[in-house]
């Protein structure tokens, strides 16, 4: 889906060929560069690896609240219109914090679409517009991908010694989502109880 403008002769007017932006690497994105932060490798490895997902799991997420916040419609427009930029300007900060702490490890933190398309594990939504129902499904079932992962990939950081990678996911990743889905939740079918609740209740009762 790509729609050209221009004509074959109006490429005379650039000044930088294609040909000259062959790639020049100095660091590839598999390599890392050496630290002085006082970690083991291995651990810088591992945590700029599971970085890398999450880091492209957030920009999709943040993707899929742009997406909403544009194409969203009906009597609940104006609050999600809203609420999806609110929650995209903020998984925004969390992309930086994410992109800059693979740095500092020595990484290379993945930036472009096409790249984050191809390691994503968020399904793909259509490049139509969905209903608001779809959308909000869409948007708790990425959040619970990326919450899932996260607490995964915090323990793997913990465990390694690596404080400062747990301490950016959980106090920043899954603080975030965890708050956004609450807001998101409520515009979506009322959730079932939880029936370990009643027994509480009972409990309760008896005393
Ligand atoms: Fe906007």
């Amino acid at each position: 889906m790509k729609t050209r403008a221009t004509t074959p002769g109006d490429s005379k007017n650039l000044h930088e060929s294609e040909t000259a932006l062959r790639a020049v690497e100095p660091q590839s994105f598999t390599q890392l560069r050496r630290t002085s932060i006082a970690l083991e490798s291995s651990a810088e490895r591992t945590d700029v690896q599971n970085l890398s997902q999450l880091l492209a799991d957030t920009i999709t997420l943040r993707d899929l609240y742009k997406k909403h916040h544009w194409q969203v419609s009906g009597p609940t427009f104006a609050m999600l219109h809203v609420l999806f930029d609110k929650h995209a300007a903020e998984q925004t900060v969390l992309v930086d914090l994410l992109a800059e702490r693979i740095q500092i490890l020595g990484g290379v933190a993945i930036a472009m679409g096409a790249d984050v398309a191809e390691a994503t594990i968020i399904p793909r939504p259509p490049i139509g517009c969905e209903t608001t129902a779809a959308q909000i499904r869409r948007l708790l079932h990425a959040h619970e991908v990326i919450l899932l992962e996260a607490r995964a990939m915090a323990r793997a950081a913990t465990a390694a010694g690596d404080d400062g990678t747990a301490d950016v996911i959980v106090s920043n990743v899954i603080r975030t989502g965890e708050f956004q889905v609450w807001f998101i939740a409520q515009h979506a079918e009322p959730a079932a109880v939880d029936p370990a609740s009643s027994v509480r209740e009972r409990d309760h009762a008896a005393n």
